[in-house]
């Protein structure tokens, strides 16, 4: 929908529990790992978010059947009669995690086409440290205007050196290398949790795969990989949403299934905000009780297990109503800060230079129209419009759609009140948590 617009209006004390849906960054990148199997694998807890559709439509391009039961977040795949190669342009476009059919196709066929992913807003996001390192592995790539094509008789295992602990590539070269005869090392690999959950699931296929703990990465190819059954891992970047929620309006929430070892930096930084944050058994689990008077915390965004460069707009939302100065660098993307020009409209101070934001803390926000120009910037304003004063009314609602399955409705039930607006029509509160998903705003 075009012109959909999220309403949110001031909700204090937003409280209770809310259970995590599967990680976007994890399903995306597993979902596309089922290339290198023939036949039906099953993942639980697959969020149905857009971007999780988009990848959906892009394995039943290329030949796989597919069944989503939305209802129970199973995803059903069977790829036995992928034998397509080619992924098409308009495909491509709508979701740089594309690009990560790469390494499979390569692995599986030895050939793949399709067009290079193109930047965001947030950086001009090249991929070339994924194609060096597979020309690297011995495969041709001929790049004509946006349009890729490569092709290699047998890949070859190499010591493989990231000048940068890239996600996608890492994700890409180890795809490609657990088919690939010999020991394949990738050196500087990132080791971000949903890289971890996709090592287990080809782990779990049959590959032979070692993390050191100089950050690098082992493979040993085999010759063949199975269909597998996986639940993807809860997502730590919706958990930072939740708890930032709940920390901004004063209020307190329990997240079960929080998977704590993912978000201990961020965690820290909430802590030193003065809020109470409490740890379930065995690492599971995460409690958090707000300050009133909470504090500006700085920090910079960093590869795990530094802070999240996809928690940095929600928590820069955190620091506009903190007492004392905050200051943020984004290190990650060039271009990552878009959301600050749309806080400053609700009343946030904040200066930047370069790639660092300095945020003075204010004694309120007020609710003005805004425009959400990422997934993650699209949570900043949400939780942003839960404490200022009036009506925030977002558009960009595309993004949210592309980056969390119907996080409005757990909102709402913890307390707040967000509606979605279609068109002209208010869809009222109560439809937004309508228990029957294909009500589902
Ligand atoms: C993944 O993107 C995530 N997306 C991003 O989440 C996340 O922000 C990012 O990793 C960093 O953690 C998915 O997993 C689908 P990178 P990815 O390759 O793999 C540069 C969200 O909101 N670079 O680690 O594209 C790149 O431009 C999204 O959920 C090159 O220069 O990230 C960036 O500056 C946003 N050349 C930096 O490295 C390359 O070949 C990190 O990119 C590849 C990357």
């Amino acid at each position: 929908m075009i012109n959909e617009k999220i309403i949110v209006e001031q909700s204090l004390d937003l409280s209770g529990q809310v259970e995590l849906s599967g990680a976007k960054n994890a399903v995306l990148v597993i979902i596309a790992s089922l290339i290198l199997t023939s036949g039906k694998s099953k993942l639980k807890n697959v969020p149905a978010s857009k971007d999780v559709f988009h990848m959906i439509n892009l394995l039943r391009s290329l030949g796989a059947e597919i069944f989503f039961n939305e209802q129970d977040n199973e995803l059903e795949v069977d790829t036995t009669k992928v034998l397509r190669y080619k992924v098409a342009p308009e495909i491509m476009k709508k979701m740089r995690a594309s690009v990560l059919v790469m390494g499979p196709l390569l692995a599986r066929f030895g050939c793949v086409d399709l067009a290079l992913p193109g930047g965001c807003v947030i950086g001009a996001r090249p991929i070339n440290y994924h194609l060096t390192n597979f020309e690297k592995m011995g495969v041709s790539v001929d790049i004509k205007g946006e349009f890729i094509s490569a092709r290699v008789q047998k890949l070859f295992a190499q010591k493989l050196v990231l000048e940068y602990p890239s996600v996608g590539a890492t994700e890409n070269l180890l795809m490609a290398a657990v088919l690939t005869e010999g020991t394949t090392k990738i050196v500087n690999a990132a080791i971000e949790p949903e890289v971890l959950d996709l090592i287990s699931v080809l782990q779990k296929m049959g590959a032979k795969i070692n993390v050191l703990p100089t950050s690098s990465i082992e493979v040993i190819g085999v010759n063949n990989l199975e269909p597998i059954e996986h639940a993807v891992i809860p997502d730590r970047l919706e958990a930072g949403g939740l708890l930032l929620a709940a920390a901004i309006t004063g209020g307190e929430i329990y997240l079960p299934d929080a998977p704590v070892d993912t978000l201990d930096m961020f965690l820290f930084k909430l802590r030193e905000m003065g809020h109470f944050v409490e740890i379930g058994d065995n690492d599971i689990g995460i409690k958090l009780r707000a300050t009133k008077n909470p504090r500006a915390v700085s920090f910079k965004t960093c590869p795990f297990p530094g802070f999240p460069t996809d928690l940095q707009a929600p928590m820069m939302a955190a620091q506009c109503l903190a007492s004392g100065t905050s200051v943020i660098q984004e290190t990650v993307f060039e271009n990552r800060l878009l959301h600050v020009r749309e806080l400053q409209k609700m009343g946030a101070q904040i200066n930047v230079e370069h790639n660092t934001a300095t945020i003075t803390g204010v004694e309120e926000l007020y609710g003005v129209p805004v425009i959400a120009t990422d997934i993650r910037a699209s949570c900043a304003l949400v939780l942003a419009g839960l404490v200022a004063k009036g009506k925030t009314v977002m558009s960009g609602v595309n993004h949210w759609r592309r980056g969390y399955e119907a996080l409005e409705q757990k909102l709402v039930r913890l307390g707040a009140r967000v509606a979605l607006q279609k068109g002209d029509g208010l869809l009222a509160h109560d439809s937004v948590i309508s228990k029957d998903k294909s009500a589902r705003v």
